[in-house]
């Protein structure tokens, strides 16, 4: 099957009043459908500059080099208004701070609805049938009820629930989740992540998950993309980078992941690479001890 995402030797320049700002430079990656891809890196690296540019969100001031070929379509230099029909059907995105998504004034069932109408023919009841529908499939308690509310009536967790309601309901073959449970608690971040699972799962969605944190590499990922200064520095199947980092960096978060986790007595038993260990507990078992 053809990749569903092929970034092609993607550079980014920002013209900024201090001269320009190379913020990824020639970085080449692929996505096959159902694929986690998750790009890691230091706060600076590039990872979301990356992310925008596959759902053609960059600003004015960004000029792109390359090709970002999404289902074989280039998303540098095409329309705004392809974009937009791209966005939804065929990529969905997923930010740190749900309430960037969500437009204040409108109520969830509202903006959820309109997704669908904006890509397709559904009437406008079909489309509340459907949005009370995802709003029950991602865990939000009373849908029927809840549908009519705005977004200031959930709270943080459910928002970032009702944000992937918003991306799912399309049922898009692309999530682009760009640090998804950084701002929330870490109970719900289990829960907002076993979600992600599932758009794989269910839908067959493929996903370029963003995150500073090993363990939801290690729970989630196939495979994993490391960023440094803009620049792609090792690329591998996750096993393969937990068992054997190549590049410096790599090496240098994962001892920092492996001295943050607690020290569990399972973790104990593990064997001396960070694989092993990270392999003996799921994480959403570590997080629940981690409390
Ligand atoms: N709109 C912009 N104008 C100018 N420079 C920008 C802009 N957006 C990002 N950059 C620069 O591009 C580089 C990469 O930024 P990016 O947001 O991709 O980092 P990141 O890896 O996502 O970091 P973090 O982990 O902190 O989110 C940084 O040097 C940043 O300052
Ligand atoms: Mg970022």
């Amino acid at each position: 099957m053809s990749n569903i995402v092929e970034i092609k030797n993607l550079e980014v320049t920002f013209a900024t009043d201090g001269g320009d700002v190379k913020a990824v430079d020639n970085v080449s990656l692929t996505l096959a459908p159902g694929e986690v891809l998750a790009i890691v890196g230091e706060s600076g690296s590039g990872k979301s500059v990356t992310a925008k540019s596959v759902l053609g969100l960059l600003p004015e001031t960004a000029v792109s080099r390359g090709a970002i070929l999404l289902n074989g379509k280039d998303v540098i230099g095409m329309s705004g208004k392809r974009l937009r029909e791209l966005r939804g059907v065929d990529v969905a995105m997923v930010f740190q701070e749900p309430s960037l998504a969500l437009n204040p004034v409108f109520t969830v069932g509202w903006q959820i609805a309109e997704g669908l109408r904006a890509h397709g023919k559904v009437s406008k009841k079909q489309a509340r049938v459907k949005a009370i529908d995802i709003l029950r499939r991602v865990g939000i308690p009373e849908p029927e009820r809840r549908v009519d509310y705005y977004p200031h009536q959930f709270s943080g967790g459910q928002k970032q629930r009702v944000v992937i309601a918003m991306a799912l309901v399309l049922e898009p073959e692309l999530i682009v989740a760009d640090e998804p449970t950084t701002a929330l608690d870490v109970t719900v971040q289990a829960e907002i992540l076993d979600l992600l699972r599932r758009c794989r799962d269910e839908f067959g969605a493929a996903i370029i998950l963003i995150t500073h944190n090993m363990g939801i590499v290690a729970d989630l990922s196939d495979r994993v993309a490391v960023m440094y200064q803009g620049k792609l520095v090792e690329e591998a199947p996750a096993q393969e980078l937990f068992d054997s980092a190549k590049h410096p960096y790599t090496q240098k978060l994962l001892v920092l992941f492996l001295a943050s986790a607690p020290v569990l007595p399972e973790l104990r038993r593990g064997s001396s690479t960070g694989r092993r260990r990270v392999e003996t507990i799921t994480l959403s078992q570590w997080w629940l001890r981690t409390i």
